[in-house]
């Protein structure tokens, strides 16, 4: 594009200069106006400005000049001649700047006046022409507009620089030559700033184009910042899930240790009780003892490999894991809870789903019993053809689930966004309802496949 401009250049001075020459010499009539003219209209090809008003007032002093130099004196034809030279020279130049105003910055496409324009502005993607050179915006598309808040004529009057906060300037300085000087369309991260502050993660691609006769690029932004903020709340859910499971295993550890081990180093002292025992009657004496060591050391495995998962999912599925889930509840929190289980009789759902679907559960209640100071609960879990809904719902105190969406929260309190996150790892839905003094309502779809009839 630049040697274009360069040819164009080169070749509106030689046309000025070769009228000039032949104007001084040779009785041109109306053509070297014409000439000139067309010299001032080829200008804007070069550039919008000032090359036109420069190359418009050289023609108006050479048709002058001309005009003395000229052998033989002047006639009064001349003079006519050389007013209109002038009045075309200037007029073209004039129109020459309306024109280019009208379409100013609008993007023409060979099928018709706005046809670019309109695929521009249609463009889902935040989109605007920048200057390589000033960096300001020579168009913006509506997508932009509504995102950023700014008006059209607010971003014509900005430039990129305007649009990154502060701290991100030097770096972007800093890649701007390495964007500029390549030709590969790739995306370049960053951040932007809306009108209103709001700082957001964009990815940013650039094309050159020439825009109105300038070296321009044609930049888009796609806003990732919903995906940003996901990966963390991702990454510390994971952080979550394993400082838990060491928690678990430490907890596992010691209950081995101390409990389990303690047990059996009893029965293993009582057993050997057994072998010296003198007589078979002191011996079976003994055995009483040991059976119940025994016994309680069963109990003690069994409590510990139902902390780990919940046997009764394994055997006999998630609603009489549930029922027993909710049975401890109320023992251990003193809070009823309604459960409802309408599942196909001896139908099994997936086991990821009825995992899933028991700790989201285990969770919610969890929660209510930490936060809600509620007087009931209730739990409904229904099978439809192609997917199984969950409501786990309390009336306690409640919250304002506005605060979920701030962000500001999610670093310490990551249970909500584990259900999420077991939601949708099975392709289901995830929401919750809640209001201050209004009770909470958690709700839960996996999608499964049609049971077998
Ligand atoms: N049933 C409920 N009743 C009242 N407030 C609730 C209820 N469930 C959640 N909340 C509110 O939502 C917040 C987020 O819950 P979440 O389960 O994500 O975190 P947490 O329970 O505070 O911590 P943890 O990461 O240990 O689960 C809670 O701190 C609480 O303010
Ligand atoms: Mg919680």
């Amino acid at each position: 594009m630049e040697t274009k401009r360069r040819v164009l250049l080169l070749g509106t001075v030689s046309l000025v200069a070769g009228v000039f020459a032949a104007d001084v010499f040779l009785p041109w009539g109306n053509v070297a106006p014409v000439l000139y003219a067309c010299a001032v209209l080829l200008s804007f090809l070069v550039s919008r400005r000032p090359y036109p008003v420069i190359l418009a007032a050289a023609c108006s002093l050479l048709i002058v000049l001309a005009f003395s130099l000229r052998p033989g004196g002047s006639t009064a034809v001349d003079v006519i001649n050389r007013s209109i030279a002038e009045l075309l020279t200037w007029t073209t130049l004039v129109l020459g700047y309306l024109t280019k105003r009208t379409q100013g910055d609008r993007l023409i496409g060979p099928h018709g006046q706005d046809e670019y324009q309109r695929l521009f502005d249609s463009n889902p993607a935040p989109t605007w022409v920048v200057d390589s050179e000033s960096l300001a915006f020579l168009a913006v598309n509506q997508a932009a507009i509504r995102h950023y808040g700014y008006s059209r004529e607010e971003i014509l009057r900005m430039t990129v620089l305007d649009i990154r906060p502060p701290e991100d300037i030097p770096r972007l300085l800093e890649l701007l030559p390495k964007a500029l000087a390549s030709s590969e369309p790739r995306m370049w991260p960053g951040k932007h700033r809306k009108k209103d502050g709001t700082i957001i993660h964009v990815e940013v691609g650039a094309q050159a184009l020439t825009f109105a006769g300038r070296p321009a690029r044609l930049v888009t932004a796609s806003d990732v910042t919903e995906r940003k903020q996901a990966e963390v709340v991702r990454r510390q859910v994971l952080e979550k899930v394993i400082s838990a499971q060491e928690e678990e295993r430490r907890r596992i550890a010691h209950g081995l240790h101390d409990e389990t081990g303690q047990l059996v180093a009893s029965l293993l002292v009582g057993l050997r009780g057994v072998e010296s025992a003198p007589t078979l009657e002191a011996a079976r004496a003994k055995t009483g003892e040991l059976r119940r060591i025994a016994a309680r050391t069963l109990e003690e495995v069994q409590r510990l490999a139902r902390g780990l998962r919940p046997g009764a999912l394994d055997d006999l599925g998630l609603q009489d894991a549930l029922k027993r889930q909710a049975a401890e509840f109320r023992d251990n929190q003193g809070i009823p809870v309604d459960l409802h289980v309408s599942l196909p009789d001896g139908h099994r759902l997936p086991p990821l789903v009825e995992t899933a679907l028991y700790r989201i559960v285990q969770e919610a209640l969890t929660n209510t019993a930490k936060h809600a100071a509620a007087k009931m609960v209730s739990i409904v879990l229904q099978r439809t053809a192609s997917a199984v809904n969950l409501v786990v719902e309390d009336d306690g105190c409640g919250f304002d689930t506005g605060m979920l969406q701030s962000g500001a929260r999610t670093s310490r309190h990551l249970g909500l966004h584990g259900m999420r996150e077991r939601a949708s790892l099975l392709s289901g839905r995830f929401s919750i309802e809640s209001r201050p003094m209004g009770g909470t309502a958690v709700y839960v779809t996996l999608p499964v496949e049609e049971p077998a009839s």
